[in-house]
């Protein structure tokens, strides 16, 4: 037997056929909508994940939820195709490096910034369910206590609906606390747990952050520019094309000097390379430019 017919037996004697043709239609729609990069070797993945959506809607084939994802109707499908196509796996504190970072180097020049009246942003732009999120400001508290009085915030956002859901309510299992350094828990978590056992996140963490829904690939609302992005762990599923393109849209909704930090397993690439200087693991400090204007509107701002 040839390897593409082994490997099509796979898919023999499940529930639904899936072709290599049906894989295609879904990673053409996967990419077109959200700039995800499926392999062929991710099929049997695929297979699984989606098996079930086609279950719970209790439609035939797989051409058939293509067809879905296409019609107005099917519009309430978006969230959960890209769910069943991503992990939304984040903790509090991943990749503790650059929460020190924050508040031992950068968050000392933020708050400067502010106290002489400027307003400080940053920018989790694939929050997941907010651990992310609430870490940056608690780095930022960390910093100076005073920042909650400060003109200094954190947009949260994502594009999965459900995540975003979840990170507002700013509950959290109570075995994720493991994972939380115990000299950070303080600023972090609340001392009341729930009636369900759930730990809480620190009003004045809580407060600094704003959640909403947003596709890194399509266009961004905001009006203001970042003076640090966090976008860990999220271009490592889109494509070379639009990891390089969404580095260059970085660059240029930050500051002149501002920060950005991206996931342990991902690269600046494209012409943004130019654009940064690496000032820690992973961690990118956008060049000043001689002559550019620093209130700049950032490209695809709506407002
Ligand atoms: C693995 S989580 C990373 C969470 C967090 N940044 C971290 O590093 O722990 C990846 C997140 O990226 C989000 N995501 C994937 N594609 C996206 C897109 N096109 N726009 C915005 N968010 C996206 C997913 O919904 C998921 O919540």
């Amino acid at each position: 037997m040839s390897t593409a017919a082994a490997k099509q037996a796979d898919f023999e004697g499940l529930d639904y056929q899936f072709s290599d043709r049906d894989f295609q239609m879904i990673a053409d729609q996967a990419n077109k909508r959200y700039g995800l990069s499926l392999q062929p070797s991710k099929k049997p993945l695929v297979y699984s994940r989606l098996a079930k959506r086609l279950r719970a809607l209790q439609l035939k084939s797989f051409e058939e939820y293509c067809a879905l994802l296409q019609r107005p109707d099917g519009a309430a499908e978006h969230g959960q195709f890209l769910s069943a196509l991503t992990t939304n796996v984040t903790h509090f504190f991943r990749e503790l490096h650059h929460f020190e970072f924050l508040k031992e180097t950068i968050a000392p020049k933020l708050i400067e910034k502010s106290k002489m009246g400027q307003s400080v942003r940053l920018w989790s732009s694939a929050c997941s369910s907010g651990q992310e999120a609430y870490c940056m400001a608690a780095a930022l508290i960390a910093a100076s206590p005073d920042v909650c009085n400060l003109d200094i915030k954190v947009l949260a956002t994502d594009l999965d609906p459900q995540v975003v859901h979840a990170a507002k309510q700013a509950l959290f299992p109570k075995d994720q606390l493991k994972a939380i350094p115990p000299s950070w828990r303080q600023i972090l978590i609340a001392q009341r747990t729930t009636d369900e056992g759930q730990i809480a996140i620190n009003d004045k963490v809580r407060k600094m952050v704003s959640f909403g829904e947003l596709n890194l690939i399509a266009d961004w609302p905001m009006r203001r520019k970042f003076d640090v992005i966090f976008c860990r762990n999220a271009a490592i599923y889109f494509d070379k094309g639009t990891q390089a393109r969404l580095w260059e849209r970085f660059a240029d909704v930050l500051t002149d000097d501002g920060y950005l930090m991206i996931g342990h397993s991902e690269r600046l690439s494209g012409p943004a390379m130019s654009q940064f200087s690496s000032v820690g693991i992973t961690s990118y400090q956008k060049n000043k430019m001689p002559g550019r204007q620093s209130n700049k509107k950032p490209e695809g701002d709506r407002t």
